[in-house]
């Protein structure tokens, strides 16, 4: 067997390269057609800022309690937190980050079986997830990392801020 047909073998028996990276595209209109339900410092990256977006099916969806359906798309731009002239990141009075350049904006897509190629542990339902430039280009991320940080969040949807969705 040819070496491309090795890997492309390996892919479909590991399952998780068989994903399609490139199924979510970027959601062009979030800004304008999406609602903005919080804006925090992240918690899990001391020099960045969150905010997050979500389309009506996905509002509708966490509103009413229910499970979110094929459609939703949630969207988190992410921010450098800016800093002073030694690399620490400044503080406002209120204690909180502030905001500087829009860095990238990461996106969770929920289609109908997108799941189902994923193992135990990379698995989170139906979402996929998808990482743009502010720009809108795909970047070459490894999905893999959002795909194990999300996925032990069963009980939440695989999310970190359904509550905050579902006021
Ligand atoms: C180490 C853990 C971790 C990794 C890796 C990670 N996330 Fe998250 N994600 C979070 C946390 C925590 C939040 C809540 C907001 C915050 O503090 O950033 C979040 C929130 C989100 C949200 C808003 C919905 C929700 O779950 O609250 C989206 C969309 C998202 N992440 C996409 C991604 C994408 C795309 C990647 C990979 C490029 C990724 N995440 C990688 C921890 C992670």
């Amino acid at each position: 067997m040819s070496k491309a047909g090795w890997i492309l073998a390996l892919s479909l028996m590991t399952g998780v390269a068989a994903a399609d990276d490139a199924r979510i595209s970027f959601p062009l209109d979030y800004k304008s057609t999406f609602t903005n339900y919080l804006n925090l410092d992240r918690v899990q990256n001391e020099d960045q800022i969150i905010h997050l977006f979500a389309n009506d099916i996905a509002i509708e969806a966490a509103q009413a309690g229910k499970e979110l359906p094929t459609g939703s798309v949630l969207v988190g731009e992410i921010y450098a937190a800016r800093k002073d002239e030694n690399g620490k990141v400044q503080k406002s009075s209120l204690g909180l980050r502030i905001r500087d350049k829009l860095a990238a904006v990461a996106v969770m897509q929920k289609g109908e079986g997108w799941g189902t190629a994923f193992p135990e542990g990379l698995r989170n339902g139906d979402w996929d997830f998808a990482i743009f430039s502010p720009d809108g280009k795909r970047l070459e991320k490894d999905l893999n990392a959002c795909r194990q940080c999300h996925a032990p969040l069963a009980d939440t949807q695989h999310l970190f801020s359904l509550e905050h969705m579902a006021r």
